[in-house]
């Protein structure tokens, strides 16, 4: 959602801005702008649409001059995406600009009463509020303004601000939204996410919840609500710049797909020791793990199907019962928890707006949390009690690839923790896990190394209009999942059924060559998913079937079969995965879509 980037220092900063919100691009938006201060003169270009059309409307930045600046890509929540609704907002004087990304939900009646003042507004935001307030609040201190305003508000925000009675400095805030603030040499910068001045920089700052920082070209210092000065801890980014870089590829989509091997390295070796798993961020919640009378798993999007695959392997393995909920249901529900339940929550960004606010709903209520999280130094790593980093790396394609497959083999080595910790787990059996963990990405490797078998084939589907994904157990989760990519980035409609309940009603939309894709990797299943390829089969379906190498017999009726390497039932979920996410892939650049950024979606979703 909304990207924001800032600067001040010695250098121009419109073309650093372009640069940054082009890094930016991924979080997905729908118009463009931004504003740039000489000390005298604030000038500002916005306009719907993509970042090109702002970069040729300002010759790169050559007609915005000045070493002081804010720009911003809009994903529109208040208003349509118009130039009157795009980024930066003004006050009537011209002397207050506001970036922001969030939604400040009581806006209208902040608006009301400022009409009633005088104010007139421009756009349909709930941004232009804030430029309002600002301008209403300011006498002399621009942080003084900004508390009288973050008093005011409620709902989510990140805020870069120029005042231009203060050349040089930029100010900026942030409530529930991502910013970070990065410490270069010539100057200094604000961004939603750190990709956008990784070419700068590689010191940034976490700026905490209702927070302010004042920034200039050389000093950078912070502030809680209560104006008292804070100290923050500068992290130092360990990736370089090619990990958020295309590295020759047409879309990170595919880039990040074959990444997965080495996420998965990355994410499991470290916790193989002497032949045991062992999770360092949890040495202190032994006593926790042992008791624990249910995992209760909070997720939006892909990494709610990482939950399900989670349950059934943690319930499997480890026999602790697992509830899997949708962030956003969970937050509103009341939930009614039980003594000793832990609540994991998963997330690439660690910002999602409804998973973050689990995380408080479950922490108001005493319950520990655990989260699953890919970002360093996202809002979910400091509400949670425990963070489990998931090493995927900076994943920019929308459609998540390898931050989910990072996702399931946390869970994988959970579960063996949790049947350890429990006496579930028999030597024999742990050796037997973790060499198939350890043979993962090679497995990986080779079915990412088939890939244009899969392409061939979508390229016979690109047309479809219906596709369904069926499978059991373990495999339905993974049908949850291939059927939310393809559905995401080629908008062919795609539904995902645990394989026996299709005859519930489903099957009825099955007509001649509807594509159904079945997933039988669970071996106990197998035979209960062949009677089901059968029922769709003779309704005239044409079958793609993923299943475990050496069930050939498959093909007596899948019309396409894709087999994988061999593994334990519990880790197929990491390898059946592969095809399917490819296959959604083709679809889409077959289709000529921009694979990285599908319409209406947002990598990081900071609204509810
Ligand atoms: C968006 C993304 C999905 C992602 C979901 C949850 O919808 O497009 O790929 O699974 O948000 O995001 P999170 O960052 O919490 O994993």
């Amino acid at each position: 959602m909304c990207g924001i980037v800032g600067y001040t220092g010695k250098s121009q900063a419109a073309p650093i801005l372009l640069d940054g919100l082009s890094k930016l691009e991924y979080r997905g938006y729908d118009s463009a702008g931004m504003a740039v201060f000489d000390g005298k003169k604030l000038r500002s270009e916005k306009t719907p649409g993509r970042l090109n059309a702002l970069v040729e409307m300002t010759h790169d930045g050559e007609l915005l001059p000045g070493t002081l600046g804010i720009g911003h890509t809009r994903w529109a929540t208040h208003g349509k995406a118009t130039k009157e609704n795009a980024h930066p907002h003004f006050n009537a004087a011209g002397t207050v600009a506001v970036v922001h990304n969030g939604i400040i939900e009581n806006y209208l009646s902040i608006r009301q009463r400022l009409e009633k003042k005088g104010y007139a507004f421009k756009s349909e935001t709930d941004t232009e509020t804030i430029a309002a307030m600002l301008d209403y609040y300011y006498e002399k201190d621009p942080i003084e303004a900004i508390i009288k305003v973050l008093h005011r508000v409620t709902g989510s925000y990140a805020l870069g601000i120029i005042f231009t009675d203060h050349p040089g400095v930029l100010y900026a805030a942030r409530k529930d939204s991502p910013l970070i603030v990065g410490k270069g040499r010539d100057g200094n910068y604000i961004a939603s996410d750190v990709p956008a001045v990784l070419k700068y920089t590689r010191d940034v700052y976490y700026i905490r919840n209702e927070e302010i920082a004042k920034i200039t070209g050389d000093e950078i210092s912070f502030y809680n609500i209560d104006a008292d000065p804070v100290t923050e801890e500068l992290h130092t980014i360990e990736w370089d710049v090619n990990a958020a870089d295309k590295g020759g590829y047409e879309f990170y989509m595919m880039k990040e797909m074959s990444e997965q091997p080495k996420v998965l390295r990355d994410t499991c070796d470290p916790r193989i020791k002497n032949g045991t798993i062992v999770f360092d961020e949890l040495v202190k919640d032994e006593k926790i793990i042992k008791k624990a009378s249910k995992l209760h798993i909070v997720a939006c999007g892909s990494a709610y199907h990482a939950g399900i695959s989670g349950k059934y392997v943690i319930e499997g393995m480890a026999g602790i019962p697992v509830e899997v909920e949708l962030a956003s249901e969970f937050r509103y529900r009341n939930p009614v928890y039980i003594p000793d339940e832990i609540v994991i929550a998963v997330s690439q960004s660690g910002e999602t707006a409804d998973t973050l606010a689990a995380i408080k709903e479950a922490k108001a209520n005493g319950v520990p949390v655990w989260a699953i999280v890919n970002a360093t130094g996202s809002s979910m790593t400091r509400e949670a009690d425990r963070t489990i980093y998931t090493y995927a790396g900076p994943e920019i394609s929308v459609a998540t690839t390898k931050a989910y497959s990072a996702q399931i083999a946390v869970f994988y080595m959970l579960a063996m923790m949790f049947a350890k910790t429990r006496g579930r787990l028999a030597p024999e059996r742990e050796e037997e896990y973790i060499e198939d963990l350890k043979r993962l990405p090679e497995q990986v490797e080779f079915l990412l190394g088939n890939k244009e078998r899969v392409q061939k084939f979508a390229n016979r589907y690109i047309a479809a209009h219906d596709v369904y994904y069926i499978g059991r157990g373990i495999d339905y989760g993974i049908a949850l999942e291939a059927s939310l990519k393809l559905k995401e980035i080629s908008y062919v409609h795609a539904e995902a059924y645990a394989a026996g309940e299709l005859k519930h009603g489903t099957i009825s939309l099955i007509e001649k060559n509807t594509l159904v894709t079945a997933i039988a990797t669970q071996e106990e299943l197998y035979d209960k998913t062949i009677s089901n390829i059968v029922e769709v089969k003779s309704r005239g379906a044409f079958v793609m079937a993923v299943t475990n190498v050496g069930h050939s017999d498959i093909e007596e009726n899948a019309d396409f079969v894709i087999y994988i390497p061999s593994t334990n039932k519990y880790f197929a979920n990491s390898l059946a995965i592969i095809p399917l996410q490819l296959f959604a892939y083709y679809v889409s650049a077959g289709r000529g879509y921009d694979v990285d950024h599908p319409r209406n979606l947002a990598k990081s979703v900071t609204v509810e």
